[in-house]
């Protein structure tokens, strides 16, 4: 089945120590996470019974959790992971995303103070999914640069994975507008940054290049710069001036949610002679290939339940 057309109804939901069907999972609306997008997340992928990377993601994680000052989560990092073991183990899946929240939690009086607050975790396990659809994982994605610029990093961190995107929102109706269906923002300077949900790279003449600052360091984006090395490919953190981005020989897109996931079009003109380019395509093999080797892996413990 195209990996988009399945449902969320096999996953498994964790909020305030229970287990549940994933679409049982709700949030009460007086959660500062909610009401103020006070929250921080990761998500982490698990391909054919194997977590992808999953101490990078822990260690992404407690820098999150630390940064943004959750201290009374009340479990620790191997906790944490036998959380989201659990999660997979119920959901009997073997290719699926999994998150892990944290939630500011409800305040004790009505001046939300935030130290009144009991922090939440939250964690599910979903059927595998990528963030644009199988048509354009063929084809491509449509992409425009938007006159939105991205929340300034020091106002708030991208590198602490969050849930606060109004200006990806505002973005994506640009380009819903325009007849795309994403939207990659600017910094203050006016270089790229990334998009809802996923790191953008371009190559120029042989250099593969993803923005160095603004962004969150994605753990595909990551992923992928090890793999050029083991390509002879010539991959760099640089800023890319938004004015440069449509003379790139190949651009694509990287997220846990597909990977590595091919650009046909940036604000309407075409990239490259083909799509995926040459480049991409040998990259998203070897991303691919990676995934059984035990120094990116670990395998999900489907036999014992959490309290064993
Ligand atoms: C804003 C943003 N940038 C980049 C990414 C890609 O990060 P990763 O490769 O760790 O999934 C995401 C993933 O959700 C994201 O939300």
């Amino acid at each position: 089945m195209p990996v988009n057309e399945r449902t969320h109804g096999k996953g498994i939901g964790f909020i305030d120590g229970d287990y549940m069907p994933f679409d049982d999972l709700r949030l009460p609306v007086t959660d500062l996470g909610f009401q103020l997008s006070d929250m921080c997340y990761d998500a982490l992928h698990v391909r054919n019974g194997k977590f992808f990377r999953f101490d990078d993601h822990m260690d992404r994680w407690d820098r999150s959790i630390s940064e943004r000052r959750f201290d009374t989560l009340g479990y620790d990092r191997e906790q944490t992971k036998r959380v989201l073991n659990d999660c997979v183990r119920q959901s009997e899946l073997q290719d699926a995303m999994v998150y892990l929240v944290a939630t500011r939690g409800t305040p004790a009086g009505p001046f939300k103070d935030l130290r009144t607050c009991k922090n939440r975790l939250i964690a599910w396990a979903v059927p595998y999914y990528n963030v644009v659809t199988d048509q354009e994982m063929q084809d491509g994605c449509d992409v425009i640069i938007s006159d939105i610029v991205r929340i300034p990093s020091d106002s708030v961190d991208p590198t602490v994975k969050n849930f606060g995107r109004l200006d990806f929102c505002a973005a994506l109706f640009e380009a819903y507008e325009k007849d795309a269906r994403y939207a990659v923002l600017v910094d203050q300077n006016g270089n790229i940054t990334e998009g809802r949900g996923w790191n953008i790279f371009a190559l120029f003449g042989g250099r593969l290049l993803s923005p160095d600052s603004g962004v969150l360091e994605g753990i595909t984006r990551r992923t992928v710069l090890e793999l050029c090395d083991r390509l002879n490919i010539d991959g760099e953190l640089a800023p890319i001036p938004a004015d440069n981005l449509q003379d790139a020989d190949e651009v694509f897109l990287t997220s846990t949610a597909g990977g590595l996931m091919p650009v046909r079009r940036i604000d309407g003109k075409a990239i490259g002679n083909s799509v995926p380019g040459p480049v991409t395509q040998r990259l998203t093999n070897l991303y691919w290939e990676i995934h059984d080797d035990p120094a990116y892996s670990t395998v999900v413990d489907y036999a014992t339940p959490i309290d064993n």
